[in-house]
């Protein structure tokens, strides 16, 4: 049985999840609409990756008796200036998430609920997975700086991933 506490903390990472997952969703329309389908298919493509994970959070309060409450989900941004904005931001995204990981984590620790400290062991490390591929991203977008030919390049690799 989950505490209370532990319980909310689960509800307000699958909205976090969940909000990742419209963000990208964003993301891959805001890359659809300049014709960069390669980005736009990586964006969608890690939405759905984030569904999978507000999922699995889902299945686990549910596993150890808790009630799942979904809460609203606030709006995305619409509009980046750039690829680099848009990867720039989801850089910083990642992190935060990160942290909100990392934060839940203490919480089961100090709650001694050694089974939800050991379920976010596969979130900790996959955040290490997600910063990891964002900043290679976002490095290489920093090369390219204004060469469009090194921008469709990206563009036509990313694609092969979605
Ligand atoms: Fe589910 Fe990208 O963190």
């Amino acid at each position: 049985m989950l505490s209370k506490k532990i319980e909310d903390v689960l509800n307000e990472q699958i909205n976090a999840e969940l909000y990742s997952a419209y963000l990208y969703v964003s993301m891959g329309a805001y890359f659809r609409s300049v014709k960069l389908n390669g980005f736009a298919a990586w964006m969608e493509n890690q939405a759905k990756e984030e569904e999978e994970h507000a999922k699995k959070i889902y299945d686990y309060v549910n596993k150890r008796s808790g009630r799942v409450a979904l809460k609203l989900i606030k709006e995305p941004p619409f509009e980046w200036k750039s690829p680099m904005d848009v990867f720039e931001a989801t850089y910083v995204h990642e992190q935060e998430v990160t942290k909100s990981i990392e934060r839940l984590t203490n919480l089961s620790d100090g709650e001694k609920d050694y089974a939800t400290s050991s379920f976010l062991q596969w979130f900790v490390d996959e955040q290490v997975e997600e910063e990891y591929s964002v900043l290679q991203i976002l490095e290489r977008l920093r090369m390219i700086k204004d060469s469009n030919q090194g921008l469709l390049m990206l563009d036509a690799e990313l694609g092969k991933r979605g």
